[in-house]
């Protein structure tokens, strides 16, 4: 057994220690944000956040993160009240296929938190370690624009 904090609740997860956090969050916990790319640790489609960092989640053994603060796509906002980079990515229209669009979000929220207003430089550095195959690259790093200007408007 080992205990997780996912998104602010206390869970007990019975996958063996070992197990990457990705397949728990999925099969276990039915959280289904995060996907599954490569599970090398290559393509981003699994990242959530770990203490506000983003980590590769199909190459994180669960052992390794009790104690710690893990937050998912599911944990920034809902289908019906989507949080502000969620709502972002859809007026921006990024998701082709959408494959990606999950750890993008979340790596974009790590950005956010560390860089409030942050230029194309900053966007493109901290998204790199994300692949969009269908190459929306362009339409994302608007959508992240979009959101720090709509949560610098909403803190005034
Ligand atoms: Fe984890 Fe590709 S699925 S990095
Ligand atoms: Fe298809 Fe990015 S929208 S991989």
């Amino acid at each position: 057994m080992t205990t997780l904090t996912v998104n602010g609740i206390g869970r007990t997860v019975s996958s063996t220690p070992d197990t990457p956090l990705l397949y728990v969050l999925r099969d276990e916990l039915e959280l289904n944000g995060a996907k599954f790319g490569c599970g090398l640790g290559q393509c981003g489609a699994c990242a959530v956040l770990v203490d506000g960092e983003p980590v590769f989640s199909c190459i994180t053994p669960v052992m390794l993160l009790e104690g710690r603060d893990i937050r998912t796509l599911e944990g920034l906002g809902t289908a019906e009240a989507p949080g502000p980079l969620q709502a972002a990515f859809i007026e921006e229209q990024t998701a082709q296929c959408g494959y990606c669009i999950a750890g993008m979000i979340m790596r974009a929220q790590a950005l956010l938190e560390r860089i409030p207003h942050p230029g194309d430089d900053d966007i493109l550095t901290a998204l790199e370690p994300q692949l969009c195959r269908c190459g929306t690259h362009m339409r994302i790093v608007r959508a992240v624009r979009r959101a720090a200007q709509n949560m610098a408007r909403a803190s005034e």
